[in-house]
């Protein structure tokens, strides 16, 4: 059973745990990679097109040698956080796991885009806190998809949308639960006026890697 207080807590339940180093530098890996790692951190509304446009931007960056790799929403769901659901605690707790996951990734030296909703400015700016933390990593972008209510409701790809407004999904963001949008996200992505392939462009554009 996961006590939930320690859960939140970032400090370790116990005491006796020692940090090791790895005898590879940062610089080395780098230079084998190819590249610096970096964090694109995608937050939208349910079918705004957050798995849409990860995949295709994974896709188009493997393609030009970069090592990236998706954590999506409901695969994380399907296994590390099957635990958790989607009251606010869970949700915060989600959140948590997936930027730890991610800070280990870009210390492996990978390109990390995640496709969850993450409704909050506040989960999201510890998202960023954690992910920047370690110092191995200041390549951090925040990415709004940006699909009006009414479109990503019209677009319902899984019929959440349908179940929300009969009642039958609690919490569901945009309809009975809050979506915060970012205030100065490093990339802003209109899908309404954007095609999937204008969305992969502009976020090509913004590599410094
Ligand atoms: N310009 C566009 N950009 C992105 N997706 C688009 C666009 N136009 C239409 N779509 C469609 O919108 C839908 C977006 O669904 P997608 O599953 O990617 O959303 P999501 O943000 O991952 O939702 P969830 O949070 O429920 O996982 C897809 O069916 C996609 O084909
Ligand atoms: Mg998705």
């Amino acid at each position: 059973m996961v006590n939930k207080k320690t859960t939140f807590n970032r400090q370790p339940v116990s005491q006796n745990i020692t940090r090791v180093e790895n005898l590879i530098s940062k610089q080395d890996r780098e230079h084998l990679m190819g590249h610096h790692p970096a964090t694109f951190w995608f937050t939208g509304l349910s079918g705004s097109g957050k798995s849409t446009i990860s995949l295709a931007f994974e896709k188009a960056l493997i393609e030009r040698g970069i090592k990236a790799f998706v954590l999506d929403g409901d695969n994380i769901r399907h296994g590390l956080n099957r635990d958790l659901g989607f009251s606010a605690e869970d949700r915060k707790e989600n959140i948590r796991r997936i930027s730890e996951v991610a800070r280990l990734m870009n210390k492996a030296g990978i390109v990390v885009i995640t496709a969850f909703i993450s409704p909050t400015i506040a989960d999201r700016a510890s998202a960023r806190k954690i992910i920047t933390e370690s110092g191995q990593n200041s390549y951090f972008n925040e990415v709004f998809i940006n699909t009006p209510l009414e479109v990503c409701e019209q677009r319902d790809p899984k019929g959440l949308y349908q179940k929300a407004r009969a009642g039958e999904i609690q919490n569901f963001t945009g309809i009975s639960a809050p979506y915060e949008a970012p205030i100065s996200p490093e990339i802003d992505l209109p899908t309404s006026e954007l095609t999937i392939e204008q969305s992969v462009e502009k976020l090509l554009r913004s590599l410094s890697l």
